[in-house]
């Protein structure tokens, strides 16, 4: 198949006469009934356009163009056929006999689509191995973190992992401003207030963190981690909350805790370094780095265990997944998660995970465990 850099390329190129429409995030989603036919949903509202392709020809050579990269055609004999832009949107084809009037193209756009961890997989950013561990990881209440640059996918790796938090868990979220969408029923969301115009009525996520701890969560989880909060997450994470979860900004797993721990400096409570240190060692378990590729592509790059730091205090980390080329002869092919051969320290509780959670020990994972 073509590499992904290509396919964005003449993508750009042949759906041209609707680039404004994918570009637009107003817009969720373009409808094609003939190339001169071109309507879009706009806010809510259906509206026709005045976009068109140039002729019948040039609509067909586009729908081949996106086609082509999931291995079909128009000529295919099949005439529902589903495929998607390298956004990750998603493209459905009519065609006739089915669609009567010729073929028939609906793109829905991404943003609007919920992200549940098997369509994070179709998209290419992480593969199955890595999420039977993640799905482990999660029910063996490893504390998280899904750290990466702007627009990574963070929000929406933490949003899909979240789903593998067992049901009867209290869970107390705590947001900036509400983004996530947590499938859970057991589930109570603090959102963070700004001061009114005159100073009043402010609720900052340090206070909502304390008020959570008073909610007797079993876990919490923190939209993004970007001040003194930080200090009390790594507190609870140490204290009775295992299995909380959390997104923050970072360059890359090494980079996450000199940010946490910068943080955590910011909040007014005086700790020796050495020992701030080593309370981050212990309380983060694992750091989900992501980050963002060629045509809008999010991919999980790194799952990093955190180790106790050494005795110079220092952080040390054990990468148990890292992106690697999927064909290493061809560079501008696709790169994909893949284990590094490292054990996780999961491995040293297996005993338990086998008693405890036989049904997530999958075949894929059970080397990672030291389990054969
Ligand atoms: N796995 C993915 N593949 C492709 N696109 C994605 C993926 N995850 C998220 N996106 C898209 O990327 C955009 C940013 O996603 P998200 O908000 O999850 O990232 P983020 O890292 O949390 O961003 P921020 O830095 O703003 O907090 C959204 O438009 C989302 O639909
Ligand atoms: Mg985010």
């Amino acid at each position: 198949m073509p590499s992904q850099a290509l396919f964005v390329r003449t993508v750009e190129h042949y759906l041209a006469p609707i680039k404004a429409f994918l570009d637009d995030s107003g817009v969720t989603e373009v409808m094609i009934n003939r190339f001169d036919e071109i309507y879009i949903e706009k806010d809510g509202k259906i509206v026709k356009t005045d976009a068109r392709f140039t002729d019948p020809q040039a609509y067909e050579a586009a729908i081949n163009n996106i086609l082509q990269f999931t291995g079909r055609s128009l000529s295919d004999d099949q005439p529902l056929i589903d495929s998607r832009l390298p956004d990750g949107s998603r493209v459905h084809v009519a065609k006739a006999p089915c669609a009567r009037n010729g073929t028939s193209v609906a793109i829905r756009k991404f943003s609007q689509m919920v992200l549940d961890i098997d369509w994070l997989i179709e998209l290419g950013t992480l593969t199955t191995q890595a999420r039977d561990f993640l799905r482990l990881a999660v029910n063996a209440e490893q504390n998280m973190l899904v750290a990466g640059g702007t627009s990574s996918g963070k929000t929406s790796l933490l949003n899909a992992l979240s789903s593998f938090i067992p049901d009867d868990q209290r869970i107390v979220v705590i947001e900036d401003s509400a983004e996530l969408q947590l499938q859970k029923n057991h589930l109570i969301s603090l959102e963070a207030q700004q001061p009114d115009r005159y100073g009043r009525g402010e609720v900052t996520i340090r206070e909502l963190f304390k008020s959570s701890l008073r909610l007797r969560p079993d876990r919490i989880i923190i939209g993004e981690v970007r001040g003194g909060e930080a200090l009390d997450m790594i507190q609870a994470m140490t204290s009775g909350h295992g299995g909380s979860m959390g997104t923050l900004h970072a360059n890359s797993p090494a980079d996450t805790l000199n940010r946490l721990e910068t943080m955590a400096l910011m909040s007014e409570i005086e700790l020796p370094l050495f020992a701030l240190r080593s309370q981050i060692a212990s309380a983060v378990d694992m750091v989900v780095h992501m980050s963002r590729h060629i045509g809008g592509r999010r991919l999980v790059t790194q799952i990093s265990e955190v180790n106790p730091v050494d005795d110079a205090g220092n952080y040390t980390l054990r990468d148990l997944f890292v992106l690697k080329p999927v064909d290493k002869d061809n560079p501008d092919h696709q790169m994909q998660l893949a284990w590094t051969g490292e054990r996780s320290a999961l491995g040293n509780r297996a005993d338990r995970l086998a008693s405890q959670h036989q049904d997530l020990l999958t075949d894929p994972i059970k080397p990672i465990l030291g389990m054969d």
